[in-house]
C-alpha cells in the first residue's frame, strides 16, 4: 500500500507539472479528487483494510499532496494569466491623444451673469420665472386689459385647445407680477428677473426669442430719483465710469410716468458715429414708476408703496459689446459662431 500511494503522489506531482491550463488542471481535479476520483475511490477503501489507521495516513498523504500541488500550480497559472492579460492590454503612454474640444459660455449667458454680478452687488435678489405665462401675468395685471392697442407692439405667440390660456411671455415684466403677488405684506422687494422673452418679429435686429432683464424695486418712500440713481450707477458699470444718462418721456401701460433711457454712445464718447447713427446716445433701457394700478392689482397699497421697474435688452448688449450684427445668429446654435467666443480666460478642462 505504501508503495502504491508513493507512485500515486509522484504521479500525480508529474501530471500536475505537465498541465499548461487552467481547465486541465481542474479536469485534474475531478479526476483524483471527484465523486468518483481516484483519492476518493481509495478513501472509501477504508472500511475492508486491515490496518485502518495507516490507511488513512496513507490516503491523507495523497490527498494533501494533491492539494498542496494543485495550489501552487494554480497560483502559477493565474500569474501567468494575469502577466498575459498586462502585456496584451499594454497602453503606450506615448501615443498622442484625442483631441478634446472645450467649450465655452454663450455670449448670452455671459452677458447675463455679468449684469446679475453687477445687480447682486446692488442689493438686488434675481427670480427666473417661467416663459409659458398667462394673459393675466403678461399683459392684463400689468395695465394692458383686454383689447389694449399697445399690446399690438407685443404680439407673441399663442398656445392652442386646452392651454389657450397660456403664451409665450412678450417681456420679462411678468416677473414684477409674480415677484410681488409672491411677497406681498413680506417687506420692501429689489429684485432683477433675466430671461428669455417672445415676439412675432424677425429681422437683423430683431428675433422672435430674445433676452431681456427686468428690474423691480418696491418699498415705501421710492421716487423717480432712486430710478435715475440706480439706472445711472448700473450704466457707468456696465459701460464705463464716464457714460453719461438722460430720461426721456416715454410710454409703458405698467408705468407712471415712464422715460426711454438712453446711455452716452460708449464708441464715440457721444461725438456721433455710425452705431449711435451720429447722436452720441445709445438707447439702453425702458423704466418709470410703478402704476397704481399695477401695485393694486398685484396687492400692495398704492398710498403706503411705491416703486420703480425697468426692462432692458441683453441681445443689444451682447451685440454691442461682441460686434455682433445680426440678432438671429446668436439663436442659430452654429458652432463656429459659438466658436469666435471663446474667452482665453476661461478654465480649460483638457489641462
Ligand atoms: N417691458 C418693457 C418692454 O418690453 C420694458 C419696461 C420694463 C419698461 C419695465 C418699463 C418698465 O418694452
Amino acid at each position: 500500500m505504501k508503495e502504491k500511494i508513493e507512485a500515486l503522489c509522484k504521479e500525480i506531482e508529474e501530471k500536475v507539472k505537465s498541465v499548461s491550463s487552467v481547465k486541465e488542471l481542474n479536469d485534474l481535479k475531478v479526476e483524483y479528487m471527484g465523486k468518483k476520483g481516484i483519492i476518493t475511490e481509495l478513501q472509501s477503501g477504508i472500511k475492508d483494510a486491515a490496518d485502518k489507521k495507516e490507511y488513512g495516513m496513507l490516503v491523507n498523504l495523497a490527498r494533501t499532496t494533491f492539494n498542496e500541488e494543485f495550489d501552487k500550480k494554480q497560483r502559477d497559472l493565474n500569474e501567468l494569466e494575469l502577466n498575459k492579460k498586462i502585456e496584451s492590454e499594454r497602453i503606450d503612454v506615448t501615443l498622442p491623444s484625442k483631441k478634446i474640444r472645450k467649450g465655452s459660455k454663450h455670449p448670452m449667458t455671459r452677458i447675463e451673469e455679468e449684469l446679475e454680478d453687477l445687480f447682486v452687488s446692488m442689493g438686488f435678489d434675481v427670480y427666473d420665472g417661467p416663459e409659458i405665462e398667462t394673459d393675466e401675468n403678461c399683459f392684463q395685471k400689468l395695465n394692458l386689459p383686454l383689447g389694449h392697442p399697445a399690446r399690438d407692439a407685443q404680439d407673441t405667440f399663442y398656445l392652442e385647445g386646452e392651454y389657450e390660456k397660456y403664451l409665450l411671455r412678450s417681456q420679462t415684466s411678468t416677473g414684477q407680477v409674480r415677484v410681488m403677488e409672491a411677497n406681498v405684506d413680506k417687506g420692501p422687494i429689489r429684485v432683477v428677473c433675466p430671461g428669455k422673452v417672445y415676439r412675432r418679429d424677425d429681422d437683423a435686429t430683431h428675433s422672435h426669442q430674445f433676452m431681456q432683464m427686468e428690474g423691480l424695486v418696491i418699498d415705501e418712500n421710492i421716487s423717480m430719483a432712486d430710478l435715475k440713481g440706480t439706472l445711472e450707477a448700473f450704466c457707468k458699470k456696465l459701460l464705463g465710469e464716464k457714460t453719461d444718462v438722460r430720461f426721456r418721456p416715454s410710454f409703458f401701460p405698467f408705468t407712471e410716468p415712464s422715460v426711454e433711457v438712453d446711455a452716452t454712445c460708449f464708441k464715440c464718447g457721444g461725438k456721433g458715429c455710425p452705431l449711435c447713427k451720429n447722436t452720441g446716445w445709445i438707447e439702453v433701457l425702458g423704466a418709470g414708476m410703478v402704476h397704481p394700478n399695477v401695485l393694486k392689482m398685484s396687492g400692495y397699497d398704492p398710498e403706503k408703496y411705491q416703486g420703480f421697474a425697468f426692462g432692458t435688452g441683453l441681445d443689444r448688449f451682447a451685440m454691442f459689446r461682441f460686434g455682433i450684427t445680426d440678432i438671429r445668429t446668436i439663436y442659430g446654435n452654429d458652432i463656429r459662431f459659438l466658436n469666435q467666443f471663446t474667452r482665453g480666460d476661461e478654465e480649460d478642462v483638457t489641462k
